[in-house]
Order: C-alpha cells, then structure tokens, then sequence
C-alpha cells in the first residue's frame, strides 16, 4: 500500500467517501429491502448521502448486492422448513452480527406469514439457530417475529413452553425480540409495552411497522409520531418501516399509504420523512434518476469528496 501513487490514493478515497458518507451506524433507523420489478434501483435513493438509515434486511440470508457495503445486513433465516439450508448460508456468506429467525409463524402462508407450529419452530431453532450464538460464530439470534397481535402473544407464549419442555434448563435461548405492528401509534407503544413487560431483560427490534389501509396523510402523521417515540425508546434498538416500495407495488391489505415510494419510483413525502426530510436534503419527488436530483448537489458532494480526498492523500504522503 505504501508503494501506492497518489492517484491511487485519490481515485480509492473520493470513491470510499462518496459512497460511504450515507451511513449512520448510530441510527436504530433501517430499510427492508422488498425485491420488486424496480427495487434494485429504486433503492439507490434510501442509501444516499445524507441518509440516515444504518441497516436493511430481505428476510433471506443473502445479502442484496446493491445495498451491500452501504448499510450492515441482517440475514434472515425465514422459515422452520428451510432452517437447516439457511443456517448454511448464514455460516458461509455473511459477515454479520445479528440473525433473525422465523418470519410471522403465527400467520398463514397466503397473508405473508411461514404458519409454523410452534413446536416444528422450537425444533428447527434449537438444531439450527441456538447453535449460531455459540463459537466460532458467536451471532446474536432473535426470537421468532410474530404478527404484532393476541396471536403472536399466543404464539410465542406456546414456543417458549414447547422449548423448555424441549430443553429444561434452557429453553430457547435468544438474544432480542423481533417483532412486527400495525396500526395507530398507541397501538403500536402498547404493542410494544407489552413485549417489554413479558421480556424486561430483552432489546426489542421493530422488524415491520405501518398503519395499514389507510391514507397517505395519515400514515404520514403515525411516522411522524412514532419515529422521534422508538429513536428515544432505551429497549427499541432497531426499527424498519413497511416498506420502501413503489405504491403500484404496495399489496392490498396495507394498502397504498405505507409506500415510501411513488408510482415512478420518486420519494412519497412518508419516504423523504423516513430518510429525515429537508434536515438530510432529502424532499418528496427526489428520485434514484441523477438528473431529477438536481446536478448541482450531486456536483458539491462531488467537490466535497475531493477535497477531503486531498487531505486523505496529504496524510498518506505525510507517512
Ligand atoms: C445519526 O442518527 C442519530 C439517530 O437517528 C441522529 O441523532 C444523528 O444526528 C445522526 N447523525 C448524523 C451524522 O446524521
Ligand atoms: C466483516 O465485518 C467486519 C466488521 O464489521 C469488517 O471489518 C470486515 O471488513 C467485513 N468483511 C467483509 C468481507 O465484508
Ligand atoms: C417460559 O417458560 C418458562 C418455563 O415454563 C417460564 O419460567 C418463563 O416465565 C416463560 N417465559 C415467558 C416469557 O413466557
Ligand atoms: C440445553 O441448552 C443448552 C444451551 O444451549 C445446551 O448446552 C444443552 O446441551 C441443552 N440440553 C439439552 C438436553 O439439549
Ligand atoms: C410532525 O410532528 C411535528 C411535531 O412533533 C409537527 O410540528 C409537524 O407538523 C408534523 N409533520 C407532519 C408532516 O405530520
């Protein structure tokens, strides 16, 4: 490296700097990437500069290419049935820290749950997941995240029997919650106060939240709400909104006013507040197509990067 030209330096510099400078790896914000027709390059606006956002998830265990490098993934491992694959992917293809285990087991397949029973969980998280927190990989692994409702409690409460009868000493044992909620904002603080008084000890993470079925100044008014409520919740340390697609792509029971994206693909005033708004440069209309961007902010970030570039290659010769 030392042998390295300067220009080396300067092209490796201004690349890193340009594309890095949109993580926030304080913020508890993150995006669930959602594959759509659009999505590999619709995304490319949640990870701009001045973004907020820290970490994306898929509800696989592969890593999106795109988003990659940009913002920490956390693999999923989705479903009981395919537990054993997925944990082997986990084990050879990602770098993470976190896993999280089974999507919406309470909920039936055709409303974008896995229907697990919680017995076939607790088996498939013992064999499989619990051996994730040990060495060599030392992983941090989240309970199963149920629908926010009665029967995620129930679920849960069923799986935690089934595992201590699995393992007496144990259980299952885990290092967060992951969950999900939808509704109106004090829904959402007692869905959560809930959790918290079942597992005082526990981080919780929001995995998916939104107000479903209703419009898009409303669910505008409950991001608005609950975003500054989880960012300043000491147990809430991670939380995604659902979701990050166009609103042509939003399904029918949520409904079109979650969508942070517009029918071109352009930031909805909800998206352009997830990312922080104005604060962050960021306003609805605002795209992944430079030119919509206005050139001459993509031409100052441009000139920033070079300059910080310049005094990166300075200290580099200075060596
Ligand atoms: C990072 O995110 C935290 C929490 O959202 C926020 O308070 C802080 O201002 C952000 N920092 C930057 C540099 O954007
Ligand atoms: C894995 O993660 C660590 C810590 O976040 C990082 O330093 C390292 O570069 C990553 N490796 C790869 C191959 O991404
Ligand atoms: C899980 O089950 C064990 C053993 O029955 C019990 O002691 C514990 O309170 C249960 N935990 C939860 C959160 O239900
Ligand atoms: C119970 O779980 C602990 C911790 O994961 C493990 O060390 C132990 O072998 C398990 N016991 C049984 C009977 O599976
Ligand atoms: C968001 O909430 C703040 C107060 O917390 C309020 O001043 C602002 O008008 C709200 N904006 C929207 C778009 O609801």
């Amino acid at each position: 490296m030392r042998s390295s030209t300067p220009s080396f330096w300067f092209l490796f510099l201004s690349v890193h700097l340009t594309l890095g400078a949109s993580v926030n790896s304080t913020s508890k914000r993150g995006l669930i990437y959602i594959s759509t027709s659009h999505s590999s390059d619709d995304d490319s606006i949640f990870i701009q500069s001045g973004s907020p956002l820290s970490w994306y998830y898929n509800y696989s265990p592969w890593p999106t290419d795109t988003l990659s490098g940009e913002l920490e993934f956390v693999p999923m491992v989705h479903g009981a049935s395919n537990a054993q694959q997925d944990v082997g992917t986990v084990k050879t293809h990602s770098n993470a820290s976190h896993v999280l285990s089974f999507n919406e087991p309470d909920i039936s397949s055709s409303d974008g749950g896995t229907n697990t029973s919680p017995r076939d969980a607790a088996k498939a998280y013992l064999d499989f997941l619990a051996p994730l927190r040990e060495e060599p990989y030392n992983l941090k692994v989240s309970l199963p995240s149920t629908s926010g409702s009665a029967s995620g409690l129930t679920w849960l409460s069923n799986f935690n029997k089934t595992c201590h009868s699995l393992n007496s000493t144990h259980g299952c044992p885990f290092d967060f919650i992951a969950t999900h909620f939808y509704g109106p904002f004090s829904g959402l603080t007692s869905w959560l106060g809930n959790l918290h008084t079942l597992y005082p000890e526990a981080k919780i993470w929001l995995t998916e939240f939104a107000i479903p079925d209703t419009s898009d100044t409303e669910a505008l008014a409950m991001m608005n709400e609950s975003l500054p409520y989880l960012d300043g919740l000491d147990y809430l340390e991670r939380y995604s909104w659902f979701g990050s697609f166009r609103s042509d792509d939003a399904n029918e029971w949520t409904g079109d006013g979650v969508s942070m994206l517009d029918d071109h693909g352009k930031l909805t005033s909800l998206g352009a507040q997830y990312l922080g708004g104005q604060a962050n440069g960021f306003k609805e209309g605002q795209g992944q197509n430079k030119e919509d961007n206005g050139g001459g902010a993509m031409r100052d970030r441009y000139s920033l990067a070079l300059m910080i570039a310049g005094v990166g290659v300075s200290i580099v010769l200075a060596c």
